[in-house]
């Protein structure tokens, strides 16, 4: 009886390795950050919204591509100018090293706050990041629309004196030729991370 509780004992004391390093693995799966978009594989679907020279302009437009969606403000102080800006410069960089692929990549530029951006506003803001970014508006139920079926998040936060700015998600979406969601960077991906990522998903 002693000796088979000690065998039990024995048996067990041999186990706590191989649990512990269970228990870390799923600690650290826990810990680790979720997707901006947890239901990513499911994004995208229709849309029709204005592009900034008037046209009319749906999903359907884009397939054959990979467009690399970006959701902002044309207010926006801060985030927006930045990401648009880094959007541009890793396509220039992609379209150095590997222009058959750089030439199936449309950036996008989705407002998420129609109210403002007109298309004649949206027009001289996208030319001024780079000459290839489309920029999108619509009705505000067209972009909530939008917005919701690619994930994006936004809401009015108001400043004073009538004035508001918009809340709103930072990330960059990469949808495929079918229009399928491909993958998204957060908003403080790198110009490198990003080219290299383009260059790997992105088929010539
Ligand atoms: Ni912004």
């Amino acid at each position: 009886m002693a000796r088979r509780e000690t065998g039990a004992v024995r048996r067990r004391a041999g186990r706590p390795s191989s649990v512990a390093i269970l228990l870390v693995v799923a600690a650290l799966a826990w810990l680790s950050p979720a997707p901006v978009a947890a239901d990513a594989p499911t994004l995208g679907g229709p849309f029709e919204l204005v592009d900034q020279n008037g046209v009319r302009r749906t999903d359907a437009d884009f397939h054959g591509f990979y467009p690399l969606i970006y959701f902002g403000f044309t207010h926006c102080p801060d985030l927006c100018p930045t990401t648009l800006s880094l959007m541009g410069r890793a396509l220039d960089a992609l379209e150095a090293r590997a222009p058959g692929k750089a030439a199936r990549v449309v950036p996008v530029f989705i407002t998420v706050d129609p109210e403002r951006d007109t298309v004649e506003l949206l027009h001289d803001y996208v030319a001024s990041f780079h000459p290839r970014l489309v920029g999108l508006t619509g009705t505000p139920a067209q972009v909530e629309h939008v917005a919701k079926n690619y994930g994006a998040f936004y809401a009015p936060v108001p400043i004073g004196g009538g004035d508001y700015m918009m809340d709103h998600s930072g990330f960059i979406l990469l949808m495929g030729p079918d229009g399928d969601y491909v993958t998204h960077f957060e908003s403080d991906v790198t110009q490198d991370e990003l080219v290299e990522a383009l260059a790997q998903h992105v088929a010539e």
